[in-house]
């Protein structure tokens, strides 16, 4: 009964929220008509009861995916353009050695339509330019522990006081943990990834962390990651945030939801939200798509085979009722999709480059697949 009422609101307020953003948003096509024939509701109102829903973006789908965007979601995140390579593409930390203009772009798109917006990231191996880890001569990778931590903190105070109040959290640390151990391929690990920590954690990630508090003692601080919702990726994780917790650097978990239809476990999902924030943390889904292909499959497919809509439904549709439990909803602060429409997919281009993926909930005309009806009707 409840959630029947919270479908029906949803399809009631949406019936105007979409209509206006799709009156106002140029080139895209209206909406199709659900199977019943509704109007199609909005993700953003059918759970704001549960959680904010929202979506990566950059400068190009704004222009081209706005009104869907305006319609769908109330939380953003930049698909690239926070990362260091877009938005301190040079050394020095003078106003000119920094490219805010993509980012506040989003930002401002973010207040103009009353969403929220996540920061996404201040330290990860790719997309940093070279510069960050090169010695006084310009030799790569050999700039002393103490440069690059200056660097780092420099980087992370411009960043955070440049977006207060405007961004709410950050992944403040993404991917620092391989499949065994840490990541100890990433330039970060090489040049400032030692441990005085008497804990193991190397020291960028715990400085990250702390030069973030600093700064801003009221954002909300996320370590981000793939593949830490099962397995000893999941308990290597957990002893982490514990430690990280404990010192009051930590206030939430991202998992990051690059998963395939064909091996995503939705109930392991819940138990690792739950046991995450069982630790006091708030929980988010990060990065939210499913591939239509297995891993290790590099077969390509013209168009989306009536199989695969049907499992990529049903998946999504599993998730989404892991995610509504009582327990699950508790500790989930957010379920943010890598994208919205199948016309622009990070997934085009990994891990098969020129490969077509369709991942999201809206095709590439978007229009809503079997999969949105099975996230938005319950
Ligand atoms: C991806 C972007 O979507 C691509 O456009 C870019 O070329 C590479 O990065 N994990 C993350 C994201 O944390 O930042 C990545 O985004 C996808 C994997």
């Amino acid at each position: 009964m409840r959630d029947r009422v919270h479908v029906l609101v949803g399809i009631t307020i949406l019936a105007t929220s979409a209509g206006n953003a799709f009156a106002a948003g140029g080139t895209e096509s209206a909406p199709a008509p659900g199977p019943a024939g509704e109007a199609v509701p909005s993700l953003a109102v059918l759970y704001k009861p549960y959680f904010p829903i929202g979506a990566a973006l950059g400068g190009a789908t704004i222009a081209t995916q706005g009104a869907l965007l305006a319609a769908q979601v109330n939380s953003l995140v930049a698909e690239n353009d926070m990362k260091w390579e877009v938005i301190h593409p040079v050394s020095g930390n003078e106003p000119a050695d920094y490219n805010f203009g993509p980012a506040d772009k989003i930002v401002a798109f973010a207040q103009d339509h009353g969403m929220l917006a996540r920061g996404h990231n201040l330290v990860w191996h790719q997309q940093v330019p070279a510069w960050v880890f090169a010695g006084a001569d310009g030799t790569p990778l050999s700039a002393t522990k103490a440069e690059v931590l200056a660097r780092l903190q420099e980087h992370i105070t411009t960043l955070l006081r440049h977006f207060k109040d405007e961004v709410y959290c950050w992944d403040v640390v993404n991917e620092a943990l391989s499949d065994r151990s840490w990541r100890t391929d990433s330039p970060w690990h090489k040049t400032a990834g030692s441990s005085t920590g008497g804990d193991g954690i190397p020291d960028y990630v715990e400085k990250a962390f702390e030069y973030a508090r600093e700064v801003d003692p009221s954002v909300k601080l996320f370590y981000n990651d793939y593949g830490i919702e099962s397995g000893s990726k999941f308990e290597r994780a957990f002893a982490f945030a514990k430690a990280l917790k404990a010192k009051g650097l930590l206030d939430g978990i991202g998992i990051q939801g690059h998963w395939s239809i064909y091996s995503v476990d939705p109930k392991a999902v819940g138990r690792a939200i739950e046991r995450f924030a069982s630790l006091g943390l708030q929980v988010q889904i990060t990065e939210l798509d499913l591939s239509v292909y297995r891993w290790g499959d590099s077969s390509s497919l013209a168009s989306l085979p009536p199989d695969r809509a049907e499992l990529q439904a049903r998946r999504y549709g599993e998730l989404f009722r892991v995610f509504r439990e009582e327990g699950v909803a508790r500790a989930l602060a957010g379920v943010t999709f890598w994208g919205i429409a199948d016309d622009h997919t990070w997934l085009d281009h990994f891990p098969v480059a020129g490969r077509k993926d369709r991942p999201l909930l809206f095709d590439e005309r978007h229009q809503p697949k079997k999969a949105f009806w099975a996230v938005a009707r319950w």
